[in-house]
């Protein structure tokens, strides 16, 4: 069967693969290719075990996958045949040099944009996926235009506003799809042609077309947006702690006002994930560029109640267990950066861990779909950390249970079983204020949770 259009994604990772397979899913008449230039992630994306954990995803790729979905390492020949290029490579924070830790590393998406350039053959349009400064489409059609050549090369951005752990249903029945364009000619039709696919299962309505600019500020502004209403309530969490007030209770008044919204406002030991923190230092480092100070330090301000928080979590462990946790056992439930994922950037589970080693504790980490990350992620510590796929062992012997990931199944553990295998006095620190703390202070736990009133024996 003939394709109506050819549509290549370049990057395979937790944006790419996913939306991938939707749109192929979901639009039947084309043939949907994502590359990677990792031939391990792409042999993965081909076998029963795909490289990340997301809800529904197998049920989405098994659908397609061969028929109209497929995964390659072939970037020559997929960017030769493609009528649309989504990038969706990773620009994660810079390390080195001007705007390190604060600004964007460029380095995979410039170079994507040379090999789109170099191996094209024809027309493309080429739509910006991954997280990107505003006005870096501007530089990408910078080096996608060169004079000696004629092919010419319309450039969308399209932010991705899919939440891992439910990016599926994101992607099915989003709230909205942003596509940003050049309101030049060319690049309204570009445009439209990107509209006509979400079309294919999106209403019209909810399919916002804007300029360029808008739509990467868009991105980086909503994520911002949506971080600040967590430090917003964590930064009330230690407030709570200082008097009698609930941070639940607190949530849910200030929620149902219908002008703020009942949703991210569950106090915690912190946001972690690949995008707030890196979003808002790219936005700080824009400010900044532009000699906007207080705009800078206003959402600087974000990131450091987030740091703050970790910080309290690890200083009430502390305070909590007479000020020493030298060889003492402390189990970690929970590692991913939230429920429903196996992803571990930026989890406050790495701060946290990497501070209570500081403290010469023993460490157990437990979490359903995190371990292989936190194996990586904590390499350094080397014996310090024990990895226990099962929570009951992982929980044998230790003096406390700190709960970072609000996993279900956190909540209907057989405490007494676990109670009953801990070293006395047993402490339970909830990160997530997942458990039932009344309950678990009855069976004998010392009970610390985030922004309430800790309930002890002593
Ligand atoms: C986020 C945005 O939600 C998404 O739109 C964007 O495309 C990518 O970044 P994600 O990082 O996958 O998605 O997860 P999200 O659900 O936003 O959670 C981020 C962090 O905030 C997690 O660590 C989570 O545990 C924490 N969180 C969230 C809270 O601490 N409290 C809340 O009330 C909500
Ligand atoms: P995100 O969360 O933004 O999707 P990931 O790190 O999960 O980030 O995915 C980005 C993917 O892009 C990785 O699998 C990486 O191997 C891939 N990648 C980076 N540079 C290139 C490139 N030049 N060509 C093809 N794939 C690339």
């Amino acid at each position: 069967m003939a394709f109506e259009k050819n549509i290549l994604c370049i990057g395979a990772g937790y944006v790419g693969g996913p939306t991938m397979a939707m749109i192929a899913y979901k639009c039947p008449q084309y043939r949907v290719t994502a590359v990677d230039i990792n031939p391990e992630r792409i042999n993965q994306w081909n076998s029963d075990q795909l490289p990340i954990y997301e809800p529904g995803l197998d049920k989405v790729v098994q659908a397609c996958r061969g028929k109209n979905l497929f995964f390659d390492t072939d970037l020559e020949q997929g960017i030769k045949e493609a009528d649309i290029i989504f990038v969706s490579v990773n620009t994660p924070t810079k390390t080195f040099g001007a705007g390190s830790g604060m600004a964007a590393d460029l380095q995979y998406w410039e170079k994507t944009a040379r090999q789109i350039r170099d191996y094209a053959e024809s027309p493309k349009i080429v739509v910006e996926k991954s997280t990107l400064p505003v006005k870096t489409s501007l530089a990408m059609e910078r080096i996608l235009t060169n004079d000696s050549d004629q092919i010419y090369f319309d450039v969308l951005s399209n932010p991705e506003f899919l939440a891992e752990g439910t990016a599926i249903h994101d992607l099915e029945e989003p709230d909205r799809v942003l596509i940003g364009s050049h309101e030049t000619e060319s690049g309204l039709e570009a445009r439209e042609t990107l509209v006509e696919i979400y079309a294919n299962w999106v209403p019209r309505e909810k399919i916002i077309t804007t300029n360029l600019w808008s739509s990467e500020l868009s991105k980086l502004a909503a994520n911002a947006f949506l971080a600040q209403r967590i430090s917003s309530i964590n930064a009330i969490s230690a407030l709570c702690e200082k008097t009698e007030a609930d941070v639940s209770e607190v949530a849910r008044a200030i929620g149902m006002d219908s002008r703020v919204g009942v949703k991210f406002l569950r106090a915690g030991v912190g946001f972690g994930g690949s995008c707030f923190k890196k979003d808002i230092l790219n936005l700080v480092y824009l400010c900044r560029s532009y000699g906007l100070n207080e705009v800078a330090d206003y959402w600087e301000g974000v990131v450091r109640i987030n740091d703050y928080q970790k910080d309290r979590f690890v200083l009430s462990m502390l305070n909590a267990m007479f000020n020493t946790l030298a060889g003492k056992k402390i189990c970690l439930f929970g590692f991913a950066f939230k429920a429903d994922t196996g992803d571990t950037r930026e989890s406050p589970g790495i701060f946290i861990a990497r501070e209570l080693a500081e403290e010469k504790a023993e460490l157990v980490i437990t979490d359903p779909e995190a371990l292989s990350n936190a194996r990586i992620d904590l390499a350094d510590l080397g014996e310090q950390v024990d990895y226990v796929e099962d929570p009951y062992e992982a929980a044998e012997g230790s003096h406390a249970v700190a709960i970072l990931t609000e996993w279900g199944l956190y909540r209907d553990l057989d405490y007494e079983r676990i109670y009953a295998s801990m070293v006395k006095p047993a402490f339970l620190f909830d990160g997530r204020n997942v458990a039932d703390h009344q309950r678990l202070f009855e069976m004998g736990f010392n009970v610390f949770p985030i922004g309430k009133a800790p309930l002890t024996h002593y």
